[in-house]
């Protein structure tokens, strides 16, 4: 044997030893996903062959499928675990030829609507698995006389407002800001956004849904039980099945609603605002929502840095009504007719997404069209009574000083008072004033980068916990945070964390999801780094 073929017969060797190495390809020839694939091709109705649905690495177009629905570049760069397989389900058959299929061959799944889960526990995991996504289903069914629609969970709640306002600009339905999210995964961690105040939360609007259960089964509100659906509207639907739509109740909005933008900066008069908002935003009328956020600038004195504190708001009514009540009860912050515009209320979706005035609503089905390159980590608090002025300034000085990371302070009250905590899962109701999401973000890539960026975040939190609630320091499921525990499926050590952050998102009502996990998924097949455990597991 020449030197030559010695050494190309070596490298191909390595090559061959790199690739099993590689976590992606690991599995890809090994028995559990051959016979997956042939059991989902079985599974499926002929109509829709499961070849037009499956991608593996060895698809070309593997990565991009995988990226389209990844809004976190932390758990999509390359570095990231990736699953065995992507089923891009064409028909409620590939769901349940999933499932089925999985579950036979040992196998995990992760479920994916819109792909905005914070930690990225829809597409990422540090077991083999394999990615169930669901955009392809995304129609929008809207019963005008009725006042209903049924809305896919892959569809995005952009496309939502929009399919609904298509047909009468006085609908709405209460849910998000960011206008990408899915339905699949925002209505199942409760859904909030700035019609909360009026008509509370997506899951506190749904009437039906149907569900593919643990055995392949589909099932409604009235074949699933009240107990199931109770569960899905607020205690992550990926614990107990895959939605595939929700049948929701629409809302009645005023035909144009205000909207403004008021910021004042620390430099001037911003911790006296500030502080008046804690005491009067969750009192206000209910057809009034001004969230506050907050974020570390350059200060007019060249090297200095400030706060500028921007209140967003929204009024369900036009201008005239909106300022003298604005005068009565927060003249503090200084609103000029000027600031104000009105807008109809499928606008208002597109100015709360940051689109500038005027641009059409076709904006609502924009999808992102390259995959995104920034890092993020999101914590949540809930804060009960108003911060001291001198708490505040403290606040201020500690954000500063640590700089990227940026707080967003929404008010409760209205209709989230008058919803028992106990109604859903979703238990953060009466007795707070607001939620705080913190979001540091950063766009180097790297482990030394996360690690400091992380750092700070945790740092925040930990800085924060004084003023925030306590025993347990509660925290909103849709802003998933792993730092408050997790059970990782590979950990050998077997120790069940699901008491800590269970009773952190549900507080008295994780029991009860441990109980109805129990009787649906007693086998704990639909699991994840964060689902709810069944009794005994
Ligand atoms: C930029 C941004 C803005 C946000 N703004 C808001 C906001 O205004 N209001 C708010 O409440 N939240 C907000 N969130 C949080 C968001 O609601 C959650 O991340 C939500 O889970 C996203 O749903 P998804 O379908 O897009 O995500 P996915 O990552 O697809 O899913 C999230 C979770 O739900 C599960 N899941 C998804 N689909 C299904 C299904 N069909 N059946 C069963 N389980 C399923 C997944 O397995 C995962 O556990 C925001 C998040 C981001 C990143
Ligand atoms: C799929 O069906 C074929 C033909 O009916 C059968 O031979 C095969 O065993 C099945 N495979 C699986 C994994 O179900
Ligand atoms: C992925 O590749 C396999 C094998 O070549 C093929 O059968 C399948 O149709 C491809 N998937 C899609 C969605 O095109
Ligand atoms: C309204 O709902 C009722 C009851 O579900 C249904 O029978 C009727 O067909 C619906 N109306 C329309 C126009 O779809
Ligand atoms: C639109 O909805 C509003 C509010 O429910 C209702 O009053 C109005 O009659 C509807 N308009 C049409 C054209 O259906
Ligand atoms: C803030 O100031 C720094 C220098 O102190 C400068 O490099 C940076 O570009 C400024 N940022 C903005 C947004 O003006
Ligand atoms: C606000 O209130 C003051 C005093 O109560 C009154 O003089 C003024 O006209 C009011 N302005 C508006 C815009 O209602
Ligand atoms: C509202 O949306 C319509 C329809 O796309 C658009 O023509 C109009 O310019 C928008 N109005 C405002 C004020 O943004
Ligand atoms: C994390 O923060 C702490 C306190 O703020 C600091 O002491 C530590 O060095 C930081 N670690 C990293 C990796 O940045
Ligand atoms: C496994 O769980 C134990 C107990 O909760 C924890 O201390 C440890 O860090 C975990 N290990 C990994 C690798 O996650």
């Amino acid at each position: 044997m020449d030197t030559i073929t010695t050494f190309s017969l070596l490298l191909s060797t390595l090559t061959l030893a790199l690739s099993v190495l590689g976590s992606t390809s690991e599995y890809s020839s090994s028995p559990p996903l051959e016979n997956f694939l042939q059991c989902l091709s079985n599974n499926s109705s002929p109509s829709y062959p499961a070849s037009n649905a499956i991608y593996t690495p060895k698809n070309s177009s593997f990565l991009t499928i995988l990226h389209m629905h990844t809004h976190n570049n932390r758990f999509s760069s390359p570095t990231a675990p990736k699953p065995l397989a992507i089923v891009t389900s064409l028909h409620e058959s590939h769901v349940q030829g999933t499932i089925t299929c999985a579950k036979n061959h040992g196998l995990q799944i992760r479920i994916r609507s819109g792909g905005h889960d914070c930690e990225g526990l829809s597409y990422v995991s540090d077991v083999p698995f394999i990615i169930l996504d669901m955009f392809h289903h995304d129609s929008v069914d809207v019963d005008i006389e009725n006042g209903t629609a049924w809305v896919e969970s892959g569809a995005t709640i952009g496309k939502l407002y929009y399919t609904i306002a298509k047909k009468n600009n006085s609908l709405a339905f209460p849910s998000g800001v960011c206008t990408t999210l899915g339905t699949g995964g925002h209505f199942s961690g409760g859904g909030y956004g700035n019609l909360m105040r009026k008509f509370g939360l997506s899951i506190d609007n749904i009437i039906d849904a149907n569900i593919v259960d643990v055995n392949g089964n589909i099932l409604d509100r009235k074949s699933m039980g009240e107990d199931l659906f109770w569960a899905i509207r607020g205690g992550g639907g990926a614990s107990f099945g895959v939605i595939l739509k929700w049948k929701i109740k629409l809302v009645s909005v005023t035909p144009q609603v205000t909207v403004f933008k008021v910021i004042h900066s620390l430099e001037k008069d911003a911790t006296n605002v500030v502080y008046k908002w804690q005491e009067i935003a969750s009192k206000l009328d209910e057809n009034l929502f001004i969230r506050a956020s907050f974020e570390v600038v350059n200060g007019t004195q060249k090297g200095t840095k400030t706060i500028n504190v921007k209140f967003i708001g929204m009024f369900l009514g036009l201008i005239d009504k909106l300022m003298p009540l604005m005068n009565t009860s927060f003249p503090q912050l200084g609103l000029k007719k000027s600031d104000c515009i009105e807008i109809p209320w499928v606008n208002s979706t597109l100015y709360w997404a940051n689109y500038p005035i005027g641009t059409k609503i076709e904006a609502l089905l924009d999808v992102p069209k390259e995959p995104i390159f920034y890092n993020f980590k999101t914590m949540s608090d809930y804060v009960k009574k108003p911060i001291s002025k001198t708490h505040l300034e403290s606040i201020w000085k500690f954000m500063i000083k640590i700089d990227h990371v940026k707080m967003e302070w929404n008010p409760y009250g209205g209709m989230m008072h008058e919803i028992s905590a106990s109604e859903t899962p979703f238990p953060h109701r009466k007795g707070n004033l607001f939620l705080i999401e913190y979001l540091t973000s950063w766009g180097e890539n790297g482990v030394e980068a996360e690690n400091h960026y992380l750092n700070i975040s945790k740092a925040f939190y930990e800085f924060m916990t004084p003023y925030v609630s306590n025993s347990p320091r509660e925290a909103f499921l849709n802003y998933r945070d792993l730092n408050i525990g997790a059970n990782y499926p590979s950990n050998t050590t077997k120790i069940d964390l699901s008491q800590s952050y269970g009773i952190k998102y549900f507080w008295g009502n994780f029991q009860k999801l441990v109980s109805v996990k129990s009787r649906v998924d007693p086998q704990n097949f639909f699991r994840y780094e964060q689902s709810i455990p069944p009794l005994l597991h």
